[in-house]
């Protein structure tokens, strides 16, 4: 098999954990192809602009691409080209396992295992109509659902709940308060789930998911719930299971994939190479999934916990005190 696949080596840790990355999938021979392409701060030094068009036609062309975390400015600056990259592939699902690992720092040693399906293209996270008056007192934000929108992130869940033999779907809402798009969301979702007689089905409203996930998250198998709530909900969820460092995501479209870690580029630790490298790891085990190569992403996933349970040249994020390339090393030498 021979597979072109696009690589954006991101900014701050992105680049240390992408090259941990690929010289893991080196040593599986897969027959993948890399096509480096930039996107985020380094595209614009290089190129002048933030996503150039070589880098959304290598997307287009690949339809699969391996991403490291890019910075967006807080509060000012540019938009996110992780929100970009999701609009312009139209990469509707996120899908966002967390899994109990060994020797981690997490509270829950066992028993968590569950994936949250944010939707990834809608609601008030892509921030559309942001304003801010010219007084500098008022901000306002459109927050808009569809139906079309809810209907096929809940029915992505349920769809892969069947295909990973899952027993529960989980929405996740705040219709209560906000009746509009909250509400259009759980009511598009009821009706969904009447298709789905064989996959349980639950409803709960956020704020108590917060409170329910830290104290039994083994509850949960399968959240769906709305774009800002997925990406909160998620970081807790990989705080359960050891921390960002080991939790993974893939962004889904019909024509396009999108794979890479939840984290961001950590620029508190960039340039150190001393970043775990797990989490886009396991996004490219996302990515064999895909590719539907599942022995190989079952293998790459085995030598990753082999390495966590034997404590080998762990990362200082997991109590160790090896590095982003002696751990990845670690992890291909159990491939
Ligand atoms: P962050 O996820 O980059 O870092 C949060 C904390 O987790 C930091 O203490 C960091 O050192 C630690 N951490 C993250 N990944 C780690 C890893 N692989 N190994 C060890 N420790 C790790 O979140 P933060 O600081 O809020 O955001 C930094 C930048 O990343 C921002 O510009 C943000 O917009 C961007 N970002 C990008 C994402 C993406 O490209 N998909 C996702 C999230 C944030
Ligand atoms: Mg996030």
């Amino acid at each position: 098999m021979t597979q072109t696949i696009t690589v954006i080596r991101g900014d701050g840790i992105g680049p240390e954990i992408m090259d941990a990355t690929l010289g893991v999938l080196d040593t599986m021979n897969l027959g993948l192809q890399y096509e480096f392409a930039d996107a985020g701060l380094v595209a614009l030094e290089k190129h002048g602009e933030l996503l150039p068009a070589a880098t959304l036609d290598s997307i287009r062309k690949n339809r699969i691409a391996l991403k490291s975390p890019l910075t967006t400015p807080v509060g000012e600056g540019f938009s996110s080209i992780n929100v970009e990259l999701r609009k312009r592939f139209d990469l509707y699902a996120n899908v966002r396992p967390a899994k109990s690992f060994p020797n981690t720092k997490s509270r829950f040693p066992s028993g968590v295992d569950l994936i949250t399906v944010r939707e990834n293209t809608e609601g008030a996270y892509i921030g559309e109509g942001q304003q801010l008056s010219e007084d500098g007192e008022t901000a306002v934000l459109t927050q808009k659902v569809t139906r079309r929108g809810s209907e096929r992130i809940v029915r992505y869940a349920f769809e892969l709940a069947r295909r990973t033999g899952r027993k529960k779907v989980t929405v996740v809402h705040k219709a209560n308060i906000l009746k509009s798009t909250s509400g259009l969301f759980l009511k598009t979702a009821r009706a969904v789930a009447a298709e789905y007689p064989d996959i349980e089905c639950n409803e709960m409203i956020v704020d108590n998911t917060c409170m329910q996930l830290v104290m039994k998250p083994e509850q949960f198998d399968i959240i769906v719930t709305t774009n800002l709530f997925g990406d909160i909900i998620s970081d807790l969820c990989a705080g359960l299971v050891g921390g960002l460092g080991l939790a993974p995501g893939a962004n889904i479209g019909t024509d396009a994939a999108i794979f890479e870690a939840v984290h961001g580029s950590a620029p508190d630790i960039a340039g150190k190479g001393i970043a775990n490298p797990c989490a886009l790891l396991l996004g490219a085990a996302q990515m064999l999934d895909h590719l539907a190569l599942p022995e190989q992403a079952t293998r790459l996933r085995t030598a990753i916990v082999a390495t966590l349970e034997a404590k080998d040249s762990l990362t200082p994020d997991l109590g160790g005190s090896g590095t982003t390339q002696s751990f990845a090393k670690a992890i291909a030498g159990r491939l």
